[in-house]
């Protein structure tokens, strides 16, 4: 792959942003925050948010578009687009931006569809243009610190590997039973959805993709075979909503006098933080539905067995029934193993019978612990500099990657062994 045609600059590096929804915006905030980036325009259909963005950046109303296809029509106005449109519109922007010549930071997953994902990665192929697709857990320090243990060698052989991704249970609730992900037509299938995260995670730690898959999993719980007595179709309604572990009232309640949860999750359900704009949402949006009685059908569990051309065997488990917490890892080597909780590393080694705890994770929490700031600097750095190897990945990875997450559907769809 050239990339040579894009030479480094030292002035900022200017973005479009496709999407002015929850993602676009961080991203927008931590171009800016780098020092590195420059918002100079955007596109997006929703009147509130689109001028709320515009205002936010001081944009001419020249650099303002009202969808993406309007930017595309316009010759190029930035070096990078940053596309953080919901699952199933990000092939189309993509390819056409990437022709225009846009660096590309695309939100993942890349696509629902292998073909479409193809499509994406050959467009950027052919435009030379640099793409980052959002896998923001391997931009963050604890990562780094896995990888570099991993690479020194430090548990010998890698023999075996368990992954966990608890998601928590009202994160569940939130988003894939009431939310954008709630259903496999309308965005993916969880395992695309989420934890496509995971298995470019494991790839990239692993040192590639499996060579085969198998899974199982499915809806457990959410679903109106579980509709406790009394309950109604709202939780406002419902004469048992004081014991639910799902209230919506309880979690989106809260959420008003609470400075981190005000940030998310509650702008996905009002704009508005109020007790007021909160109870109206909750009467008429999707966010107040009893969660047994939606038009959900993504898994609330799943597990993944996978096989390695070295012989390495790694299960991932994702579940909806803990809190929400960081993922976990256990790594076991010949000559090692290490326990990993998001933040601290417990390596042992089985030559001394020591165990080190290295404190490998953020402070603060923020941002998919910094993975979010660590990929949009290293996006900034690939196209400020002319370099493409400021990132920890490629398209082509990515497709990789993504290619695992549906191997692996399709061999909890049929109960096959599915090979690579
Ligand atoms: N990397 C991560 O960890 C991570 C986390 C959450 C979400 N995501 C992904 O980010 C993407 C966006 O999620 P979100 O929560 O910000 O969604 P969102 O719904 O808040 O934002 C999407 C925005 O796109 C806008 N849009 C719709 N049609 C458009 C068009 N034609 N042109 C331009 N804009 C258009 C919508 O009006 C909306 O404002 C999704 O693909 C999601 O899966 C990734």
């Amino acid at each position: 792959m050239e990339f040579t045609k894009y030479a480094g600059h030292r002035k900022p590096v200017t973005i479009a942003v496709v999407g002015a929804g929850l993602r676009g915006r961080e991203y927008a905030r931590l171009a800016e925050r780098s020092g590195r980036g420059r918002v100079v325009a955007v596109a997006e259909p929703d009147p509130a948010r689109r001028s709320a963005f515009q205002q936010a950046y001081g944009m001419e109303r020249s650099s303002v578009f009202e969808g993406w296809t309007d930017l595309a029509a316009a010759p190029r106005i930035a070096d990078v687009a940053i596309i953080a449109t919901q699952d199933r519109q990000h092939a189309d922007p993509a390819v056409r931006l990437a022709g225009l010549g846009y660096h590309l930071l695309l939100e993942k997953p890349m696509a629902p569809t292998e073909a479409e994902a193809r499509r994406i990665a050959d467009a950027v192929t052919a435009a030379g243009v640099i793409g980052a697709v959002c896998h923001v857990l391997r931009y963050t320090s604890y990562t780094r610190a896995l990888k570099a243990l991993l690479d020194e060698g430090r548990v010998g052989e890698l023999v075996n590997v368990q992954h966990l991704e608890p998601v928590g249970w009202w994160h569940q609730a939130h988003s894939f039973v009431r939310g954008n992900w709630r259903n496999s037509a309308e965005s993916g299938p969880m395992l695309l959805t989420k934890s496509c995260h995971d298995l470019d995670w494991l790839a990239y730690l692993l040192g590639g993709a499996p060579t085969s898959v198998a899974s199982f999993g499915g809806l457990a719980h959410f679903h109106p075979g579980k509709k406790p007595d009394g309950a109604a179709a709202r939780c406002l309604d419902c004469a048992v909503e004081s014991t639910c572990p799902y209230s919506a009232k309880r979690l989106y309640l809260a959420c008003v006098d609470d400075d981190e949860l005000a940030e998310w999750p509650l702008p996905a359900v009002t704009a508005e933080r109020s007790r007021e704009a909160v109870l109206l949402a909750l009467r008429e949006g999707p966010y107040g539905r009893c969660v047994y009685d939606c038009d959900n059908d993504v898994v609330d569990n799943q597990v993944v067995a996978m096989q390695y051309a070295s012989g390495l065997t790694a299960t991932f488990t994702m579940t909806a029934f803990t809190p929400m917490q960081r993922r976990r890892t256990r790594l076991f080597g010949s000559h090692g193993c290490i326990d990993g909780d998001g933040r601290f590393l417990r390596v042992t080694d089985f030559r001394t019978g020591e165990t080190e705890t290295i404190d490998a994770g953020s402070t603060t929490g923020a941002g998919h612990d910094g993975g979010d700031g660590g990929l949009v600097d290293a996006l900034l750095a690939a196209v400020g500099d002319g370099d493409p190897a400021r990132l920890s990945s490629t398209m082509a990875a990515s497709l990789d990657s993504h290619r695992v997450v549906w191997a692996a559907e399709r061999a909890r769809l049929t109960g096959t062994v599915v090979t690579l």
